[in-house]
């Protein structure tokens, strides 16, 4: 984990110390720790010169500004409308059997976090959830079985 003034200092020089940055500044920080806490909030609004309701509002506007701790790896279930026809329903349950928590809870060795989400943009190949960053589709029973497997073994 970096520290959280170096990472500030470091999205200010690229996007300059104004209301500009504090988005890079925020994802920087979430991808760093995987949430922002209250500390962080307070130490961007200082280094930025807005107020700490300014950088709260925009951090809990965004889902994926995550303000409460969660795991190392976050699972966002698509809930829209194509994913849900496609099955997401199946897809849920699974996940929720395998990693054994409710939908918002974070597994207690830390490791997962399972939310849902809105539409991803892959509605096409739905269902769909992401896994941080990556993105799986066509998810069957099986498929998210064994992505799950490949993440415990990570
Ligand atoms: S509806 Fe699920 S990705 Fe669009």
């Amino acid at each position: 984990m970096t520290d959280v003034k170096e990472l500030i200092q470091g999205k200010i020089k690229t996007f300059g110390n104004n209301r500009t940055a504090l988005m890079p500044i925020l994802q920087a920080i979430v991808e760093d720790k995987n949430h922002l806490d209250e500390e962080d909030m307070i130490e961007v609004a200082d280094a930025l010169d807005i107020s700490t309701a300014d950088v709260y509002g925009t951090a809990t506007f965004y889902t994926f500004l995550d303000t409460i701790p969660r795991g190392k790896y976050v699972i966002r279930v698509c809930k829209t409308i194509s994913c849900h026809m496609a099955g997401k329903d199946e897809i849920f349950d699974t996940l929720k059997d395998v990693l054994k928590i409710k939908e918002g809870e974070t597994t207690p060795d830390k490791k997962f976090t399972l939310l849902i989400a809105n539409c991803m943009g892959w509605c096409h190949k739905g269902p769909v959830m992401l896994v941080n960053d990556d993105i799986y589709t066509e998810l069957t029973k099986e498929k998210v079985i064994d992505i799950i497997n490949e993440y415990q073994e990570k």
